[in-house]
């Protein structure tokens, strides 16, 4: 695929090919409806538990709310069973996903216990007969997102990708690290290209894109196909438009700190929307602090935040920051 193609995976086109990552507790509906609006082509859900869905769990139900504006609607599911993949993966297909992401790359101790996420780099075997079930069961595309291995001595990333591409996996993420690593260290963009080489599905890599200017750098190093943002994204859904900017040749345009209030406070008014007017005063803090952690003075104003017992006081001490601007 030349530099200049667009992402399909499967029947999807996906444009330019910049998607934002799943992200437990962060990507969810409000942010993936920001993303999207600042021209994101494909967003993914929190990780959703196989189990709990076939169970029907209460907190699964929440992750699985969605709305029109973020189609295509992609839902990203973790488990170790084949069987319970593959019934969750129907039950998503039928509430009308696009396109489902298996996760293989979680570090969490929660997620490894249960078998699921980063400890399938260990078993490639197990990651064939997930992606073989879950892609026997439904018509969407599949997709894997995984790492670069476990651990130092075992940089099996590209086994799993082998792996998952043998049993039908329609496309692969790379965030190249190991499990161990978790966040620790840089993504090495240079294992994407290890990657890309050897497998004939669309590898997108994952991992330290940052600042607009990394999505093509990453792109030239690796050669991937399109471009995961997570933490560069957060409270900088910009970062989708600028690098389509760049790569059109053009100047990245900068929000003004009144644009950057109004993006905020919309973001805000789709968190309390999906909390149904109930918002967590943490999850409603953490957001307001992404929105302005870049900006001088922003360390004082995390510390007024800190203080802050209510909503409305903190829009207040908010707003007072961005008119000093
Ligand atoms: C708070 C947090 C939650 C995450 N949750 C998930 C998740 O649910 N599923 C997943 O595949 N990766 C998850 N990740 C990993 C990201 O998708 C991504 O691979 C990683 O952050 C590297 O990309 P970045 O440097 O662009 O942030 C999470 C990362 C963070 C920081």
């Amino acid at each position: 695929m030349s530099r200049e193609a667009t992402l399909k995976i499967g029947d999807l086109e996906l444009g330019e090919g910049l998607i934002l990552v799943p992200m437990a507790g962060i990507t969810d509906l409000s942010f993936r409806r920001i993303a999207r609006s600042f021209g994101a082509n494909l967003v993914v859900s929190e990780m959703v538990s196989a189990e709990g869905l076939v169970r029907e769990n209460l907190s699964t139900r929440y992750l699985l709310q969605s709305h029109p504006e973020e189609k295509p609607l992609t839902i990203q599911l973790f488990g170790a069973e084949p069987e319970v993949m593959a019934e969750a993966a129907r039950m998503v297909a039928d509430k009308g996903a696009d396109l489902i992401d298996l996760n293989m790359g979680c570090p969490v101790p929660k997620v490894l216990r249960q078998g699921a996420g980063a400890i399938l780099l260990r078993d490639p075997e197990r990651v064939k007969r997930l992606v073989a079930a879950v892609r026997g069961a439904v018509e969407i595309p599949v997709t894997v997102k995984t790492r670069s291995g476990w651990d130092q001595s075992h940089i099996n990333g590209l086994e799993v990708g082998r792996a998952a591409e043998a049993a039908g996996a329609d496309a692969i993420t790379i965030h190249p690290r190991t499990a161990k690593q978790g966040f620790s260290g840089i993504a090495d963009w240079a294992f994407i290209a290890k990657v890309k080489q050897e497998l004939k599905i669309p590898v997108i890599g994952n991992g330290d894109v940052t600042r607009p200017e990394h999505v093509e750098q990453m792109r030239q190093v690796s050669g991937c196909d399109g471009v995961m943002i997570g933490r560069g994204a957060m409270g900088n859904p910009w970062i989708f438009e600028q690098a389509k900017q760049l790569k059109a040749g053009r100047k990245p345009s900068t929000p003004s700190p009144q644009e950057r209030l109004e993006v905020m406070n919309r973001h805000l008014a789709l968190y309390e929307e999906l909390r149904q007017g109930r918002p967590s005063l943490t999850g409603f803090r953490s957001r307001l602090m992404w929105y302005t952690k870049r900006l001088p003075g922003s360390a004082r104003l995390r510390g007024e935040l800190g203080n802050c017992r209510h909503l409305e006081t903190m829009i207040k001490v908010c707003e007072e920051f961005f008119s000093t601007l």
